[in-house]
Order: structure tokens, then C-alpha cells, then sequence
């Protein structure tokens, strides 16, 4: 059975102080309320890694991930972080390709590929994004601009490291928006995903991928996107800040 998944990414948010306090909240409040069948995570900063992790270790459904990772293992590439330095901060899951990350840093699909697998061999989890404009969604392009993404950024992968991969369908147009895909959106387009890794893959390694929804998902509308059955969990921005809503929305299953 997939696993299910509620991610939080806190994008630029939160000093180490309040990340620290957020992290607290989040792993108690796991503890007493949220079902051992959900894997929750929280992708803070890079410089809050390690600390989050001490947090977070001696939780059982609570774990840590990056925001990002360069695409080499290691060398003269200021500024950037490698599988290696989030393994070793204990993180176990990296997002790769969020959407602000290829429209601000300009990243690139082989770019992507290169990231995905190099997480993969280091024993990292990928959290692999994709998602299309609002452009593209009103011309009615969005399916095979998604297929797209998959193809160009995973479909080299062996069947055996698809299976690693979580892949999250984040609307460019539901990002911080309060515009929320609707449940039936949302499926289509899950669906749509699952078909093209089964395609390629063969559907019974698509039936074990987890597929997260991301785009203003808060506890007021969690239940009816969780509950869609090609919605495999959420990955979720705004509302991972506050740890009563990001709790919620975990309970939501
Ligand atoms: P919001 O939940 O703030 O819309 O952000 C979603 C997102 O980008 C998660 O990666």
C-alpha cells in the first residue's frame, strides 16, 4: 500500500528560534493525535536542518526534509547544498523542482533529472514537484505539460528507483494563492500522473508511488482532497506554519 504523506514546506519562513518552537509543537502534537499510518515531514530551511532533526528523532510518524539540493555531489558551488550535507544533518527527504525554485533559479528539467537521481543513490527520498501555470491550465495544456515534466525528469529511472520517488502535483495557480484546485481537478490530474507512470513503468510500480497535492491546501478543505483516490497526501506551504492547522490537516484522513 502507498504510503500516505503530509509534508510541510516552510519555504523562507521562520527564525531558528520559532522553527525550533513549530518543530516542538508539531512532533508532540503528532505524537498524541495523528494515526502511526501517516508520515509527516517538515521541510524547513537548510540552516535549521540538523537542529529540527534532534527534534524530530525520537518521533515515529515525524521526519525531516531539505527544500533542495545541487545536482553535484560536491566542490566549488557557493551557496548550494548536497545530498551528503542533508543526510548528515539527519534528513531524509529532499523536494525537488518546487515551482518558485524553476521560475526564480531558473532550474531545468535535466537539471531536475540530475537531482533525482543523485538523491536516490545517496538514499534520500525525492519529493519531485510539477504543476502548470495558470496559462497553460486555461489553454487547456496542462495535462501534457505535466507529462511532460515526468518524462523529461524522471522517466530514465529504473522501475526499482521510481519506487522511491514521491512526486507532488502543486498547481502553479493554488501556490499561496487561497485558490484551491477542486477535489475533481485534483483527481483528474492525479490520475492522469499515476496513467503516465504506469505507462512507463508498469502500473503496479505506479500503484505504490505516493502522490501529494499541493496548492492552499488548509484543514478546511483537506478532508475532501484526501479523501480522492489518487490523492496520496499533501504538500503544504501556509498553513505548515501554524502547528495546530498542520496537524489538522493531517488528521483530515
Ligand atoms: P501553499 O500551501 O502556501 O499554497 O503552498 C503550497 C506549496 O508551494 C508547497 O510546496
Amino acid at each position: 500500500m502507498r504510503k500516505k504523506i503530509i509534508a510541510g514546506n516552510w519555504k523562507m519562513n521562520k527564525s531558528l528560534e520559532d522553527g525550533l518552537a513549530l518543530a516542538s509543537e508539531v512532533t508532540n502534537m503528532a505524537s498524541d493525535e495523528v494515526s502511526s499510518e501517516v508520515t509527516m515531514i517538515m521541510c524547513t530551511p537548510d540552516i535549521h536542518l540538523s537542529a529540527v532533526s534532534g527534534i524530530a528523532k525520537d518521533a515515529t510518524n515525524v521526519t525531516v526534509g531539505a527544500q533542495n539540493m545541487s545536482e553535484h555531489e560536491s566542490g566549488a558551488y557557493t551557496g548550494d547544498l548536497s545530498a551528503e550535507m542533508i543526510i548528515s544533518a539527519g534528513a531524509s527527504f529532499v523536494i525537488i523542482g518546487h515551482s518558485e525554485r524553476r521560475e526564480y533559479h531558473f532550474e531545468t528539467n535535466q537539471q531536475l533529472a540530475d537531482r533525482v537521481k543523485l538523491a536516490i543513490a545517496k538514499g534520500l527520498t525525492p519529493i519531485f514537484c510539477c504543476g502548470e501555470s495558470l496559462e497553460t491550465r486555461e489553454a487547456n495544456e496542462h495535462v501534457g505539460f505535466v507529462n511532460n515534466q515526468l518524462k523529461e525528469s524522471l522517466f530514465d529511472l529504473s522501475a526499482e528507483d521510481m519506487k522511491k520517488v514521491v512526486i507532488a502535483y502543486e498547481p502553479i495557480w493554488a501556490i499561496g494563492t487561497g485558490v484551491t484546485a477542486s477535489s475533481d481537478q485534483a483527481q483528474e490530474m492525479h490520475l492522469s500522473i499515476r496513467n503516465s507512470l504506469a505507462g512507463q513503468f508498469g502500473q503496479e510500480v505506479a500503484d505504490e508511488i505516493s502522490i501529494l497535492y499541493g496548492g492552499s491546501m488548509k484543514p478546511a478543505n483537506a478532508q475532501e482532497l484526501l479523501a480522492q483516490p489518487d490523492v496520496d497526501g499533501g504538500l503544504i506551504g501556509g498553513a505548515s506554519l501554524k502547528a495546530r492547522d498542520f496537524i489538522d490537516i493531517a488528521k483530515s484522513y
